[in-house]
């Protein structure tokens, strides 16, 4: 049986370090700090607002978060921020991801991005990574401005699809977003690549995979 698979975008299908992986060169020692700073903060950026009620499209949040993380790790080079944006815009896809999606679309299954990302970065980094074709929608919490790990964003795959949450596999390395899915009952897998405990004990992963790699296999 076909069903729909829904994937988180950033740090599950495109790699968040590969923008300071492009520049560690010239970033020197700190750029991994640099780098951890960065999504921390800009997911931090999404909470908080979300919890108070505003909502500033993710692309300003990942610029302002990158302004942060260049203040806090001052041994990098400031001038090297819009580089690093425009490696963020066009950030890479991990391999094993562009294999699943392919695999995935070639079995008759449905496939989509479910992501915080507004919908033009969100192109950026799909043109970028040649997966447009393996993907029948690019769902962007933008319609509704909130973000993760609001339920409404997850109903946006259930509207979308006009399916019931248990028809839909949702996959996230993000393991607080892998709870939310299990919270509104999609079959949730968490793609655990850093290899990180585990928490939100409460709502726990249908599957934790290592990467992608078997994940189209045995759909
Ligand atoms: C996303 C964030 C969580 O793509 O990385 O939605």
């Amino acid at each position: 049986m076909p069903s729909i698979f829904v994937f988180d975008a950033y740090g599950t299908l495109f790699d968040v370090h590969a923008a300071i992986g492009r520049f560690r060169g010239q970033a020197g020692p700190d750029a991994d700090r640099m780098s951890d700073i960065w999504r921390t903060k800009q997911l931090e950026y999404t909470w908080t607002l979300t919890l108070n009620g505003h909502y500033t499209e993710f692309w300003t949040l990942t610029e302002q978060a990158l302004d942060f993380a260049l203040a806090r790790v001052p041994s990098v080079d400031k001038a090297l921020k819009p580089k690093l944006l425009d490696a963020y815009f066009q950030l890479d896809a991990f391999p094993d991801a562009r294999a699943a999606l392919r695999t995935l679309k070639a079995k008759g299954h449905k496939t989509s991005i479910l992501s915080n990302g507004s919908p033009k970065m969100l192109k950026g980094a799909v043109d970028a990574a040649g997966i447009g074709a393996d993907l029948d929608a690019v769902l962007s919490v933008d319609a509704i401005k909130m973000f993760k790990p609001r339920p409404e964003v997850y109903a946006l795959v259930t509207d979308h699809y006009k399916c019931s949450p248990g028809d839909v596999t949702f996959v996230s390395s993000n393991r607080w977003d892998v709870a939310a899915g299990t919270s509104v009952g999609f079959r949730s897998l968490w793609v655990n690549r850093s290899k990180a405990p585990d928490e939100y004990l409460d709502f726990p992963p249908a599957q934790v995979l290592a990467d992608l790699n078997t994940l189209a296999e045995q759909a």
